[in-house]
């Protein structure tokens, strides 16, 4: 353990499960105050015990991104219980497999998924970039170059194109527009603003509906003959999140063994 998030206080959405339950076990391992949140209480708790086993520090707040209320009380509850807010992980996202979406093409496209989809991923995210800004901007320093920060988890199967799910990347796309925005309005006061591009990494989730046609189609993209796992992401956003990158801001670093460039 190197403390490289020592005494940060950090949310995580999206963090009852998948890619957000490491990154909040590795943020926590490195001394992180880390906020777990999403809407499954259950899950959430686990998580947290899970953490505190491992003596860090976490507590978990419930958060619906279809709910711009319980998006405030996210980022208030927050900095009633640590003071601050030091950094934001925006991972929680309607993912193809948890919409049903997954293996359909257009011509299926279901009018339900969609709005869903476009509700958490475009308009909740932008109300939590809205929402937990005021704090980051508190938190930083840009004078002695001690800045806050957000992550914002993208997907790079964006990029060139993958068959079906046309939901999932058209609501996942503008994540990468949403970070290079923000790093140019919030650069001033010190808050950075940068995405992690994820490739198909190995989550519970994502296995569930892992079919051996779709394992080849993707590993026959790869440049590296193996697929990411959960920890491959915490460690990019822990290095986004990290002092260490504190003169990068509105970029995207693809994690996707090079599936695309
Ligand atoms: N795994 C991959 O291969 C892969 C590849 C590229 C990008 N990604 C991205 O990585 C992120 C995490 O995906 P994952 O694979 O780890 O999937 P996952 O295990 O299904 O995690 C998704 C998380 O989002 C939360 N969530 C969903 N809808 C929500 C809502 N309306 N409000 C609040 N939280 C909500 C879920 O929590 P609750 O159920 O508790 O609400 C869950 O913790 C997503 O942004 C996804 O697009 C994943």
């Amino acid at each position: 353990m190197t403390r490289r998030m020592k005494d940060k206080v950090s949310i995580i959405t999206g963090s009852t499960s998948g890619l957000g339950a490491a990154t909040a076990a590795r943020f926590a391992d490195e001394g992180a105050r880390v906020v777990v949140s999403g809407r499954n209480e259950e899950r959430g708790a686990r998580v947290v015990d899970g953490i505190r086993e491992a003596g860090g520090e976490a507590a978990f707040v419930r958060c619906d991104l279809d709910d711009e209320a319980s998006i405030r009380s996210l980022v208030a509850e927050t900095v009633e219980r640590y003071g601050r807010l030091d950094n934001l992980i925006a991972n929680a996202a309607a993912t193809a497999t948890g919409s049903g979406e997954k293996g359909k093409g257009i011509l299926e496209m279901s009018n339900e998924i969609l709005e869903d989809s476009i509700a958490t991923n475009v308009r909740g995210l932008l109300w939590l970039f809205k929402y937990s800004l005021p704090a980051l901007v508190d938190a930083a320093r840009p004078e002695s170059k001690q800045t806050s920060s957000i992550v914002a988890i993208g997907t790079s199967g964006t990029r060139n194109g993958a068959p079906g799910s046309p939901v999932y990347w058209a609501t996942k796309a503008p994540v990468e527009v949403m970070v290079r925005s923000l790093a140019r309005e919030f650069g001033g006061a010190g808050v950075r603003v940068n995405c992690v591009s994820s490739g198909l990494v190995e989550t519970e989730s994502e296995m569930k509906t892992m079919t051996d046609e779709f394992r080849k189609y993707v590993l026959g993209l790869n440049a590296l003959p193996y697929f990411g796992q959960p920890e491959d992401i915490a460690n990019a956003c822990l290095y986004l999140s990290s002092d260490e990158a504190r003169y990068v801001t509105g970029a995207t670093l693809t994690v996707n063994g090079g599936a695309s460039f």
